[in-house]
């Protein structure tokens, strides 16, 4: 099933769920028209590639010389069998990690992410799969983790600005559609699909460029799991790239314009949706 067969869904899983409205995202003067994005994510730039990357950890051999584009406005699937280096893969582009050989380009400049701060700064968020928010803090305060704006500040210090976080936090929470009683509440007492929420505003509050969700649907109800599928698949319309790690094949093959398989550190498939299929998958991997 491609993305075209399946538009109907789409609509439905965005009335139903938190969306990326064209407004959100519409602020970067690069954004490709939803037509251009669909019609051929191929042809558009590249925006992050990696060029042999290999990563060790001890003795094990996580990745062994990955090399890889994101263009501009594509979603991409990336699947594999446990331990294939999908999250380590992930963790290299959003500073978590660093790797052992190889380079990270951005917009064809190469560069290295250092941090996940620095990753952030390129417009790289990512939705981990271990949900890296804090259930003891607010929904406010989680959303602005690293990001805390301040009162006033004396070299970068200075007293947060809660009012500000907790109106920011109630504007970015309605822009993907999710109305919470209030952005005050601790973060603990949401639903796992209203956390996967909150890690999805912060990432579109902040502008990203390149969103890379590490298995957001890990836990979450088939009708929470329709409202991340819904906002995987409206992305490419807002110019933004995505990555999407699931190890559900029918949920990446209804939202992504490309697979990339991987299998034991190394790429093993690479093709666009329309020209692969679930069997193909399961039958490499
Ligand atoms: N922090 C770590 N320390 C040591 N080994 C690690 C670490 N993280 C990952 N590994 C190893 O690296 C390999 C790749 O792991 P990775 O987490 O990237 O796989 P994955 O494709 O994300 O798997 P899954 O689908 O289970 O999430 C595995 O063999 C794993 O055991
Ligand atoms: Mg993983």
């Amino acid at each position: 099933m491609n993305r075209a067969s399946s538009a109907g869904l789409a609509s439905d899983s965005f009335a139903a769920g938190f969306s990326a409205p064209a407004a959100g995202l519409a602020t970067h003067a690069d954004a490709a028209s939803p037509t251009q994005a669909h019609a051929g994510a191929h042809a558009a730039p590249v925006l992050v590639g990696v060029r042999n990357l290999h990563k060790w950890y001890s003795g094990v051999h996580a990745l062994k010389g990955v090399s890889l584009d994101f263009r501009r406005g594509e979603v991409v699937g990336l699947l594999g069998d446990n331990g294939a280096g999908k999250s380590t893969l992930i963790k290299i582009l959003s500073g978590v990690h660093r790797p052992d050989e190889g380079e990270i380009m951005f917009e064809g400049r190469r560069v290295q992410i250092g941090s996940p701060k620095q990753a952030m700064e390129l417009g790289i968020e990512t939705i981990h799969q271990h949900n890296s928010l804090v259930p003891t803090l607010s929904i406010a305060r989680n959303l602005f983790i690293g990001r805390e704006p301040l009162r006033f500040s004396l070299c970068g210090i200075g007293p947060m600005n809660q009012a500000r976080m907790s109106r920011d936090a109630e504007i970015a929470l309605a822009n993907v559609d999710l109305h919470l009683r209030s952005a005050d509440a601790l973060l603990g007492e949401l639903s796992g699909g209203q956390r996967q929420g909150v890690a999805i505003a912060r990432a579109m509050h902040f502008k990203s460029r390149l969103l890379i969700l590490d298995e957001p649907t890990n836990h979450l109800s088939v009708k929470e799991t329709d409202k991340v599928i819904g906002f995987v698949r409206g992305l490419s319309a807002q110019g933004v790239t995505g990555i999407f790690i699931s190890h559900n094949l029918q949920h990446v093959f209804h939202s992504c314009d490309r697979i990339v398989a991987m299998a034991r550190g190394e790429v093993v498939l690479d093709k666009a949706v329309s020209e692969t299929s679930i069997e193909e998958v399961t039958e490499l991997l």
